[in-house]
C-alpha cells in the first residue's frame, strides 16, 4: 500500500510525526517471509492465504511549504525526528486563494506521478483543504486525521478547511466524542468515522520526559530577544538581565496569531496594553512571536511597548520542546492557538483562549478541560486572568488521548473497506 501524507504549516508537524513512527513500526513488525515482493523470484513467500498477506506501507511525505521559516518548520522536523519531506512544493506566503490554488496545481502533478492509494491530511490548514480536494478529483482515497472539529464560525478560514475536507474524506478519524457527534449531525455515515483519539497527544507523551528535563532559564536565555536600535530589529538577550532566571519564578506564556486578534489595531492594541500593564505587572510574560504578529506589532507602533517592557520577554517562535517545557511550568497560558488549548488540558495549565468560539470544546472547563473562552474583551480577559492566577494545575485526559492514536489511525487505514 502506498500512503502519501501532507504537511503544510506548523501545527501539522506534531500530528504527522507519530503517524510516520507508526508506519515504521508496522513495517518492522511484518515478518520478512510475509513481505510480498514485486520482483518475481526474489523473496518469494511461501503461499499463504490471501487474508493474512501483509504488505509493507510505502510512505511519501509532501510538505506544501506554506510555513517556510526555519523556526516555523525546519526546527520541528529536527525536534520531532521527522524525515526530510520527499517532496516540497515550496508554496510559501500568499493570500488564501493563492496558497490553496498553487498547492492544488503542484499537488496534482505529484499525485499523477506517485499514484498513492491514500492521501492522509491532518488538521485544518490551507494544505489540508487543497490536498484533499485535489486527491478526490484524482479518485484517490482521502483520510483526515483530526476530523469533526467544528467552531461553527465560517469567518475562520480553518473552519472552511475542516468542512470541505470532512465532506470529501473517505475515512474520518476523530479525536473526541463531540467531533463524532458533529459528523453524525452532518449526516456522515458511521462506516466512514473512527474514534481514534488525539494524535497531538502522542507527540506530547513521547516527548514529555525530555522536555521536563530542560531548564526554563536556559530556554529564556537562548530564545529571548531584546530590541536594540530603532529599526524594530530584535536580537538575542542571552547577555541581558532578563536572561537570568531564578528558580520558582512565575510566568505567563502568550501566543497570538489569529487575524481576529492581531490584524486590526483597535482589537490588538487593547490586548497589548492589557498584557503590558496588567499581566506583566503580576508575572513575567514570555511571548514567542508569530511572524504575522511581529509584522502587526511593528505596523501598529506597538512593538516598543512590549520590547522595552522590563517584564516582557519577546521570543522567536519556539521549537516543540521549548514550548512544551514552558507550558509545563507556566502559571497561565494566554493564547489563540487550537493545539495549545489541548496541551494545556493534558498538562493542567490554566488557559485563557482569546477567541469567541473553539472547535475544541472538549478542552473547555465546562467539559472538564483547562481552557476558558475569553474572546478579546478586556473585561472578560481580566476576570479570568485573576481567577487563573489563583488556580491549581489540574491535568485532564479526555478519552483515548493516551499516546496511541497514531497506531489506531494506521489500523483504520489498513482495515478500511469501501
Ligand atoms: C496558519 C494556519 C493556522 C495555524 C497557524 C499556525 C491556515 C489557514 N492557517 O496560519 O490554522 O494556526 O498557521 O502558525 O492555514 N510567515 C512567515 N514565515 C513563515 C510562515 C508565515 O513569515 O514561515 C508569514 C507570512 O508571510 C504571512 C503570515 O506569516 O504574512 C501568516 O502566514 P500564513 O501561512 O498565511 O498563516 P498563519 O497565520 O501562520
Amino acid at each position: 500500500m502506498k500512503i502519501l501524507s501532507v504537511v503544510g504549516a506548523r501545527p501539522n508537524f506534531m500530528k504527522i510525526a507519530p503517524f510516520i513512527r507508526a508506519i515504521e513500526k508496522y513495517n518492522k513488525s511484518i515478518p520478512t517471509t510475509h513481505i510480498v515482493s514485486n520482483i518475481s523470484g526474489i523473496n518469494e513467500p511461501p503461499p499463504i492465504p490471501h487474508s493474512s498477506v501483509l504488505t509493507p506501507v510505502e510512505h511519501i511525505l509532501v510538505h506544501t511549504g506554506q510555513h517556510y521559516d526555519d523556526s516555523m518548520s525546519k526546527a520541528f522536523f529536527e525536534d520531532l525526528n521527522i524525515p526530510e519531506a520527499d517532496i516540497n512544493l515550496g508554496i510559501g506566503s500568499g493570500t488564501h486563494a493563492e496558497q490553496v490554488g498553487l498547492t492544488m496545481i503542484a499537488f496534482e502533478k505529484v499525485l499523477k506521478e506517485e499514484k498513492p492509494d491514500w492521501v492522509v491530511v491532518v488538521g485544518d490548514v490551507n494544505a489540508t483543504l487543497a490536498c484533499s480536494v485535489t486527491a478526490k478529483k484524482e479518485w484517490i482515497k482521502v483520510c483526515h486525521i483530526e476530523a469533526g472539529l467544528r467552531s461553527g464560525d465560517l469567518t475562520m478560514p480553518e473552519e472552511i478547511n475542516r468542512l470541505v475536507t470532512d465532506r470529501l474524506s473517505d475515512l474520518l478519524l476523530a479525536p473526541d466524542i463531540i467531533s463524532i457527534q458533529n459528523l453524525k449531525a452532518e449526516g456522515v455515515p458511521d462506516s466512514r468515522i473512527r474514534f481514534v483519539g488525539n494524535i497531538m497527544i502522542d507527540t506530547l507523551e513521547a516527548n514529555r520526559k525530555k522536555a521536563k528535563a530542560m531548564e526554563v532559564g536556559e530556554i529564556v536565555g537562548r530564545m529571548g530577544r531584546v530590541r536594540r536600535g530603532g529599526d524594530g530589529k530584535i536580537e538575542r538577550c542571552a547577555d541581558c538581565e532578563r536572561g537570568r532566571w531564578g528558580e520558582g519564578r512565575r510566568y505567563a506564556v502568550v501566543t497570538l496569531h489569529r487575524p481576529s486578534n492581531v490584524d486590526a489595531a483597535e482589537t490588538f492594541a487593547p490586548i497589548v496594553d492589557f498584557l503590558a500593564d496588567e499581566v506583566a505587572g503580576e508575572l513575567t510574560v514570555l511571548w514567542p512571536v508569530h511572524p504575522r504578529t511581529k509584522k502587526k506589532l511593528t505596523e501598529f507602533g506597538l512593538f516598543e511597548k512590549v520590547s522595552d517592557h522590563k517584564n516582557i520577554i519577546l521570543m522567536e517562535p519556539l521549537g516543540y520542546f521549548d514550548m512544551l517545557r514552558l507550558n509545563m511550568g507556566a502559571t497561565v497560558m494566554l493564547t489563540d492557538s487550537g493545539g495549545l488549548q489541548e496541551e494545556c488540558t493534558v498538562l493542567g495549565t490554566p488557559c485563557l483562549t482569546l477567541r469567541n468560539n473553539t472547535e475544541r470544546p472538549v478542552t473547555l472547563q465546562e467539559h472538564g478541560g483547562a481552557s476558558v473562552l475569553v474572546g478579546n474583551s478586556i473585561d472578560a480577559i481580566r476576570k479570568t486572568f485573576r481567577a487563573a492566577l489563583a488556580a491549581e494545575r489540574v491535568p485532564v485526559r479526555p478519552e483515548l488521548w493516551d499516546g496511541k492514536t497514531a497506531e489506531r489511525c494506521l489500523e483504520a487505514i489498513l482495515g478500511y473497506q469501501a
